[in-house]
């Protein structure tokens, strides 16, 4: 049987729930693929960190080149998150033949041209499932299920720390600190939860949903954007007595005349549209499209098994089509 090899790029949260994941799952994961999948090195500079589980000390190495010039690996998975260099290692992965699987929006939203056209280049599968929605089968539903429609509008909640606070500022009344603190302890966050509660995290996954539903690329500075800093519990009881609730929407809608519109913002949402019901560090995206009428893909959106999930299946999706 073949072994596929995977090189992994940090071992974080997300790198760790990965590795987990593959333990806990392989029986699956190997007889879907009919294949052995191993990750047989790991760039991570923290090797003693207890991530309570065993990872045999010799996969870990401190130099990149050891994972882009190894023939035997055939799938590289980027966890390290941020901008760079992750970006530029995807691209040196690419450009030494590899595969690439990566959860990490800031990178492929900051350079989705020159990333896209580097798997093409190069002719191999660069595949991003978990970087918007962490669990949520969504961009391969854009992608390819609902893809004969004509898409019209997208309302996202795609960042699970920012909902999980308002959720919870308005359930328990406690302070947006307190909050932000249980979320991070939940490990939703990012490790500077700025990009979180700015809204950035949420403005770079409604660039990448922009460029898969409306063929545009829209650089995520160039999204207008406002965060949750400024939600107090008077705000939150004033969204009540008018029946709704706040949510961070990311909002694309194709206008009549061709017109694109964007943009992240705190928004009142009415108690009884579907994406009031989006509660705690749950992620929805709702699509309007010609032939569907109106869709929400509803699910875990953060955390590291749910975002593994959406990474592994990247990788199975790459074995089966790409690795025959
Ligand atoms: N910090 C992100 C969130 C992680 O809270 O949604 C998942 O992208």
């Amino acid at each position: 049987m073949k072994t596929i090899k995977i090189g992994l790029l940090g071992m974080g949260n997300i790198g760790t729930g990965t590795y987990k994941a593959l333990e806990m799952n392989r029986e699956e994961i190997e007889a879907n693929v009919n294949a052995k999948v191993e990750i047989v090195k790991i760039l991570e500079k923290d090797v003693t960190r207890d991530r309570g589980i065993e990872v045999p000390a010799e996969k870990f190495t401190q130099n990149p080149d050891d994972i882009f010039n190894d023939p035997e690996i055939d799938i590289v998975i980027e966890l390290l998150g941020g901008i760079e260099p992750a970006a530029t290692f995807i691209e040196t992965a690419m450009n030494n033949g590899k595969h690439v699987v990566t959860a990490n929006k800031a990178a492929v939203a900051a350079n989705y041209p020159r990333l896209t056209e580097c798997a093409k280049k190069n002719n191999v599968r660069f595949n991003y499932e978990a970087s918007v929605g962490g669990a949520i089968p969504i961009l391969t539903s854009l992608k390819d299920t609902v893809r004969a429609n004509k898409y019209t509008e997208v309302l996202g909640i795609v960042n699970g720390t920012t909902n999980y606070i308002l959720h919870m500022m308005g359930t328990e009344g406690i302070s947006y600190e307190e909050a932000l603190k249980d979320a991070q302890e939940r490990g939703f966050a990012e490790a500077d939860p700025t990009a979180d509660v700015e809204g950035i995290d949420a403005a770079n996954k409604l660039s990448i949903l922009i460029a898969l539903m409306f063929g545009k690329y829209i650089h995520p500075n160039d999204i207008p954007t406002t965060g949750i800093t400024e939600i107090t519990q008077e705000k939150i009881a004033e969204a009540k007595e008018n029946d709704c609730v706040i949510k961070l929407i990311a909002h694309a809608t194709l206008k009549d005349d061709g017109e694109l519109e964007y943009e992240v913002r705190p928004t009142y949402i009415r108690t009884y549209h579907p994406l009031a019901g989006v509660l705690a560090e749950f992620n929805a995206v709702y699509i309007k499209a010609n032939l569907v009428g109106k869709l929400m893909f509803y699910g875990p959106g953060a955390g590291p098994l749910p975002t593994a999930s959406a990474v592994l299946g990247d990788v199975m999706e790459i074995a089966r089509t790409a690795m025959k």
